[in-house]
C-alpha cells in the first residue's frame, strides 16, 4: 500500500515534540512490514540533516492557488529510513517557512493552511496518488476538506486523520477558506467547520475530523476522555456523532532511536542485564549539568516543552518540593508562550547556584537522552496527554515516572501501590488530582522507595525496561484503520 503521511513534524529533520517522533517511528515501522511511505513535510529553514543526505530536486513544480495568486512550489526529495521524504518549497518570496523555528509565528495558520493546500496539489497528480492519506493534528486539518471538496474531478483519496493534541484545533478567520479556495459561507456550519465557541470562525481540526473517512488519537484513554469529559476542549459532545469512525491506538518508540543498550549519545551504554552501568550515565549528566556528587539523592528529571497542557505548576512546585525532600532536579524545558518561558527563566536564574538543582531551558535532543540515562524518576504531571512519550523513553532507560493518571499516561503505567496489575508489570507512580498535595503524595511513595527498599527500586526500573513500547503492534492497529478508511470511503480494503 502506498501511504503518505502529512505533518508538520517528522524526527529526526523537524522535531519540535513527540509529533515528530510518532512520525519518524511509524513511517520507518510501516516501512519495515512493507509498506510504501511517503513523509510530507514543508521545507523549513531550520531542518536538521546533520549526517542524512541533503534533500534533492525532484523535479516537480506545483502551481499553488493561495489568495487570488498562483504560488510556484518546487518538490525536494530525500530517503530517510526505509522511506521517502517530500519537501515542499514555496518560491523564496513567501517565506512562509523561513522563520527560525516550526511554529509560534503569528501566522501559524496561514503557513499550514497554505501546506494544506499545497499537498492537496501534489496529491492530485496521478504520480503521487496515495492509497491511503494520513494527516496529523490541526495544521494538516484543512487536507481532507480540500479533498472532499475536489471529490468530483478528482475521485476519493482515503483519508486518516489522527488528533494529536485537541488543545489546538486551528482556530481561525473565515477569510482563511476562502484564500485556499473554499467556500467559507456553506462550509462555515455546525456540523463542519463553524467553531462551536464562536460560530463565525472556522475550527480546522473540527472540519478535517467531519470530512477524514477514519480518526484516532494516540491512546484509548484519552479517545474517552475527549469525548466524554471537557478534555475534549468544547468538542466532547460533537466528537460523539463520529463514534462509528474514532478510535484510540496507542503510539510507540522508535526503539532503534531509543534503546540504552546501543545510544550513541549516552557515555555509557546499559540494559536490563547491566543496569548497574546507569550509575556511569547519572555521574556524566551531574558533571554535564553542575550537580553535586551525591550518594543520597536521587534525580528527579523534567523533559517537556513546558506547555499549559504539560502541568507547569506542578511542575514548579514538583522542583521545590523535590528539592525539599532531598532529591536533586535536572529539567531540560522548551517554551513558547512567553510568559512560561520567562517564569522559568526566572526559576533558573534563582536555581542557578544551587548545588542540587539545574534547570536548562531551551530544545536539546543529545541532553534529553543523557538525562533519561542518567535519572533516577521523571516527573509527568499533565493536565492532560494525549499519549506521552516521555514515560515510555525513560522506563525503557531505567527512569521511574511519577505522572497524572490522565491519557496515555494513564494506559501505559501501572501503579507500584495501587494496581490490580501483577508486581512484575508495575513500573511507576500515579497520581489523580492536578494538586500540590496529590503530586506530593505520589513523589513521597516514589522518594520512600528509593531510599528504603533500593532493591524493589531496581524492580520498578526492570519492570519498565522490559515492557514492550515497541511500534510493532500500533503499526498493525493503523494499517486496520487504513483498511478502514479505504472501505468507508468506497475504494475498497486494500
Ligand atoms: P509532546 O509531544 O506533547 O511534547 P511527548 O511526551 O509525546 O509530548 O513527546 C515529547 C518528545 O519531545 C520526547 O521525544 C521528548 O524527549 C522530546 N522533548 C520535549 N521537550 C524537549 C526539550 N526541551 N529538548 C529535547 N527534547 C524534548
Ligand atoms: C502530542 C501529545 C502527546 C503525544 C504526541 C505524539 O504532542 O501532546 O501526548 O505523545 O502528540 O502522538
Amino acid at each position: 500500500m502506498h501511504i503518505a503521511m502529512v505533518s508538520a513534524e517528522c524526527a529526526p529533520i523537524a522535531k519540535a515534540g513527540g509529533l515528530g517522533d510518532f512520525v519518524q517511528g511509524l513511517a520507518r515501522e510501516l516501512a519495515r512490514v512493507g509498506e510504501r511511505v511517503e513523509v510530507i513535510l514543508p521545507a523549513y529553514d531550520v531542518l536538521r540533516f546533520d549526517a542524512l543526505e541533503r534533500p534533492r530536486p525532484l523535479g516537480i513544480e506545483l502551481q499553488v492557488p493561495f489568495g487570488g495568486e498562483s504560488i510556484v512550489c518546487r518538490v525536494l526529495g530525500l530517503s530517510l529510513d526505509g522511506y521517502e521524504c517530500r519537501l515542499i518549497a514555496p518560491n523564496s518570496t513567501h517565506g512562509f517557512f523561513e522563520r527560525g523555528r516550526i511554529y509560534g509565528e503569528p501566522d501559524d495558520a496561514e503557513r499550514f493552511a497554505f501546506f494544506s493546500r499545497a499537498l492537496v496539489e501534489y496529491v492530485s497528480r496521478p504520480e503521487s496518488r496515495p492509497d491511503v492519506l494520513h494527516c496529523n493534528d490541526w495544521q494538516t486539518g484543512l487536507a481532507p476538506v480540500l479533498l472532499a471538496e475536489r471529490r468530483e474531478a478528482l475521485g476519493r483519496i482515503p483519508v486518516c486523520y489522527s488528533l494529536h493534541n485537541v488543545g489546538y484545533q486551528g482556530w481561525v478567520e473565515a477569510d482563511l477558506l476562502a484564500r485556499v479556495g473554499l467556500d467559507a459561507a456553506r462550509l462555515l456550519t455546525p456540523d463542519r467547520l463553524a467553531d462551536p465557541g464562536d460560530p463565525r470562525r472556522a475550527n480546522l481540526m473540527k472540519g478535517g475530523i467531519a470530512a477524514a473517512d477514519a480518526v484516532n488519537t494516540v491512546s484509548p484513554r484519552h479517545a474517552w476522555e475527549i469525548r466524554n469529559t471537557e478534555q475534549g476542549m468544547g468538542l466532547q459532545s460533537w466528537f460523539q456523532r463520529y463514534d462509528y469512525k474514532f478510535g484510540g491506538i496507542l503510539n510507540g518508540i522508535d526503539e532503534a532511536v531509543w534503546n540504552p543498550l546501543t545510544d550513541p549519545l549516552i557515555p555509557a551504554n546499559f540494559g536490563p542485564e547491566c543496569l548497574e552501568r546507569k550509575a556511569l550515565d547519572r555521574q556524566a549528566l551531574r558533571a554535564r549539568l553542575g550537580l553535586e556528587e551525591a550518594a543520597d539523592r536521587p534525580i528527579i528529571a523534567i523533559v517537556s516543552r513546558l506547555d499549559r497542557q504539560k502541568g507547569v505548576e506542578l511542575i514548579a512546585h514538583g522542583i521545590r518540593y523535590g528539592l525539599n525532600a532531598g532529591a536533586q532536579i535536572a529539567l531540560l524545558g522548551s517554551a513558547i508562550e512567553p510568559a512560561i518561558a520567562e517564569r522559568f527563566a526566572r526559576l533558573a536564574s534563582t536555581l542557578e547556584t544551587h548545588p542540587h538543582a539545574h534547570l536548562e531551558l531551551g530544545y536539546d535532543e543529545s541532553l534529553a537522552h543523557l538525562i533519561y540515562a542518567g535519572a533516577d524518576m521523571i516527573l509527568i504531571p499533565s493536565l492532560y496527554e494525549p499519549c506521552g512519550l516521555t514515560q515510555l523513553i525513560a522506563m525503557r532507560y531505567g527512569t521511574v515516572p511519577i505522572a497524572r493518571r490522565v491519557g496515555g499516561l494513564a494506559d501505559t503505567i501501572r501503579d507500584a501501590n495501587h494496581s490490580t496489575a501483577p508486581f512484575e508489570s508495575r513500573n511507576g507512580y500515579l497520581f489523580d488530582e492536578p494538586t500540590t498535595e496529590s503530586l506530593e503524595t505520589a513523589m513521597d511513595r516514589a522518594l520512600g522507595l528509593w531510599r528504603d527498599f533500593p532493591e524493589y527500586f531496581s524492580r520498578l526500573r526492570l519492570n519498565g525496561m522490559r515492557g514492550d513500547y515497541s511500534w510493532r503492534r500500533p503499526a498493525r492497529e493503523y494499517l486496520a484503520l487504513y483498511a478502514y478508511a479505504r472501505e468507508a470511503s468506497g475504494v475498497g480494503a486494500s
